[in-house]
């Protein structure tokens, strides 16, 4: 990421934002949407712009569980803990994928390519236990399946 680049970007959006009510919220969400994430130079770029303490600026990025302060994994892993799939054992697949990855629901494993999210129904309970990586839904997923399904990832990435 370019400083200056992101300089200018940041520019951009405080000044679409700039007097409006709600002004800071609006401006992480348009960083966050940018980078997927929000930086901590860009946080600290924005306390200078905006005249804003940046313990206020963590504050609120804090308070909204929708902000990230770590970039997103390449991969998106969701596992359902439904109750339908909660009682086909999704449990033990979020440990299974906990070991493997290495982090906790929330993080990104070390190499970046996967970001660990539990969910609330997927909406496909006929389906259960379900994965979802990005867009692929994987149905009636085992503890042993875990291994090998992330492995057509880490195929794919290290094959670019
Ligand atoms: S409970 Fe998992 S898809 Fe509905």
């Amino acid at each position: 990421m370019q400083e200056e680049k992101l300089s200018a970007d940041i520019e951009n959006i405080v000044k679409k934002w700039e007097g409006k009510k709600g002004s800071l919220i609006m401006i992480l969400h348009d960083i966050q949407n940018l980078y997927g994430y929000v930086p901590r130079s860009t946080s600290l770029q924005l306390s200078k712009y905006m005249d804003v303490p940046l313990a206020r600026i963590y504050e609120v990025i804090t308070f909204y569980h929708f902000f990230k302060l770590e970039p997103p994994g390449k991969h998106l892993v969701q596992v359902c803990m439904g109750t339908a799939c909660y009682l086909k054992g999704a449990s033990d697949l979020l440990l299974e994928l906990r070991n493997i990855l290495g982090v906790n629901e929330g993080c990104t494993s070390n190499d970046g390519l996967f970001h660990l999210e539990v969910v609330r129904c997927l909406g496909c309970c006929g389906l259960a236990p379900v994965v979802k990586i990005d867009e692929k839904v994987y149905s009636k997923v085992t503890k042993d399946r875990i291994a090998d399904i992330l492995a057509e990832y880490e195929e794919e990435a290290v094959a670019k």
